[in-house]
């Protein structure tokens, strides 16, 4: 089982998008048995609210459902229970350090450093762009993908 927890400020923007696109594509390869994934805040600004109108427009638009999905914030406890905790960006990175400080296990990554152009995935709730952001997950997500399944 291959568990992995996505995290932005949030968590009604950016992680719960990476959160079901990701399950999308197990699920497409018939590989979500295999899979534990949900998404979580390092802020408790949003908590308990849903996906944010945007990023639920998006996925409805690729035919991606992400209904039920309200706001959590990540806690200690998500280090053992994850064996992957992905950040969206180098903001959420310097927050989960700070929570985690050692990291032993170097499970917190940020999404896109997966791909050949490590960079932040940019936040919808500023920019405004949530297809941007949308190409910017699939392209990590595939990549993470691609490094646990091809290591
Ligand atoms: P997210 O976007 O981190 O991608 O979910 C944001 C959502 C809410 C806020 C900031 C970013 N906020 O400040 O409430």
């Amino acid at each position: 089982m291959i568990r992995v927890l996505m995290i932005c400020l949030g968590n009604i923007c950016r992680s719960p998008m990476a959160e079901f696109v990701l399950k999308d594509m197990v699920e497409t390869r018939g590989l979500a048995e295999h899979f534990l994934i949900s998404s979580a805040a390092t802020s408790r600004e949003e908590l308990g609210n849903p996906v944010h109108p945007g990023t639920r427009r998006k996925l409805t638009e690729v035919g991606i459902s992400c209904a039920g999905k309200t706001a959590r914030q990540v806690c200690k406890a998500d280090y053992e229970r994850y064996d992957w905790l992905l950040v969206m960006d180098s903001s959420n990175l310097r927050d989960m350090k700070r929570l985690f400080p050692d990291d032993p296990q170097k499970k917190i990554c940020r999404l896109l450093d997966f791909s050949k152009q490590p960079r932040d995935i940019a936040d919808p709730w500023y920019t405004g762009n949530f297809d941007v952001t949308y190409d910017d997950v699939v392209e990590g997500c595939e990549a993470f993908l691609a490094h646990v399944l091809h290591p």
